[in-house]
């Protein structure tokens, strides 16, 4: 499958991400992972997008471009790809259309994750994500804790808070995703490619996704 997931900060594209990836052997591209695997690692693109990141402003379009066209041309993107967290602005979404016919790649969907904003508050304050930045596991102190608090069941390093986590950055990123990401969903209205999917549960996400897709 070939899908961009698109919703709000807390509306669970990582976890429905990572459902959907054992469906088909399609890959998670999580350019928030990416970034946050290149702070951790202190990086010349770590160093840059810190700061924006942890404010909860968006890092500049022409540095995100520049991953994502190498990334989508890496071999395991051939079985598929769930683009979670790009593109997040109509100048990232109009340069992905240029590069996406470029590759000669056709786009199933673009999933729309819509989640009330009470739910989205709770669900970011309560999140913790495994600090490896080669395994980010994401959980949920309320409704899917690791089973040691604090530990990652999967690798077994630490579950935290990410730094974009304090109460002024998720309500400047919910502010971010209004005016900057929001507009999207009218982008890709034009295109014919929108499916809208409640998301207070991923599962049903994911049950309505794979009908929409044939699975
Ligand atoms: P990014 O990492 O993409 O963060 P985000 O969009 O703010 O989204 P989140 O990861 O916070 O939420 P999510 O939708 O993945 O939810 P999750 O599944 O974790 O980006 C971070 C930063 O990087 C940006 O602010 C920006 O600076 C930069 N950046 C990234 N991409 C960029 C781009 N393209 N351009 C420019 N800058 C970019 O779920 C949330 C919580 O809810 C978890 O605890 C989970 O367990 C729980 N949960 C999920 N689903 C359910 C459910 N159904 N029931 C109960 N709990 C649930
Ligand atoms: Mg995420």
């Amino acid at each position: 499958m070939k899908l961009i997931l698109l919703g709000a900060p807390g509306a669970g594209k990582g976890t429905v991400a990572k459902i959907l990836t054992a469906i088909d052997g399609s890959v998670q591209i999580s350019t928030g992972d990416i970034l946050r695997g290149a702070v951790q690692a202190g990086t010349e693109l770590g160093k840059e997008a810190k700061s924006y990141m942890n404010r909860g402003d968006l890092v500049p379009d022409s540095l995100i471009m520049g991953i994502m066209e190498k990334r989508l041309q890496e071999d395991d993107c051939k079985k598929g790809f769930l683009l979670d967290g790009f593109p997040r602005t109509i100048l990232q979404a109009e340069e992905l259309k240029v590069l996406l016919a470029k590759l000669d790649i056709t786009l199933d969907m673009a999933v729309n994750i819509d989640v009330p904003r009470d739910v989205i508050l709770d669900r970011l304050c309560t999140r913790r994500t495994c600090e490896n930045s080669k395994c980010q596991a994401i959980y949920n102190v309320k409704s899917n804790p690791p089973k040691q608090e604090g530990i990652c069941d999967k690798c077994g390093s630490a579950a935290i808070q990410r730094e974009d986590e304090t109460e002024e950055a998720i309500l400047h990123r919910l502010q971010t995703y209004n005016d900057k990401t929001a507009p999207l969903i009218g982008f890709y209205e034009k295109e014919g490619l929108v499916k809208t999917v409640s998301g207070t549960s991923s599962d049903i996400v994911v049950l309505e996704l794979k009908e929409a897709l044939g699975f």
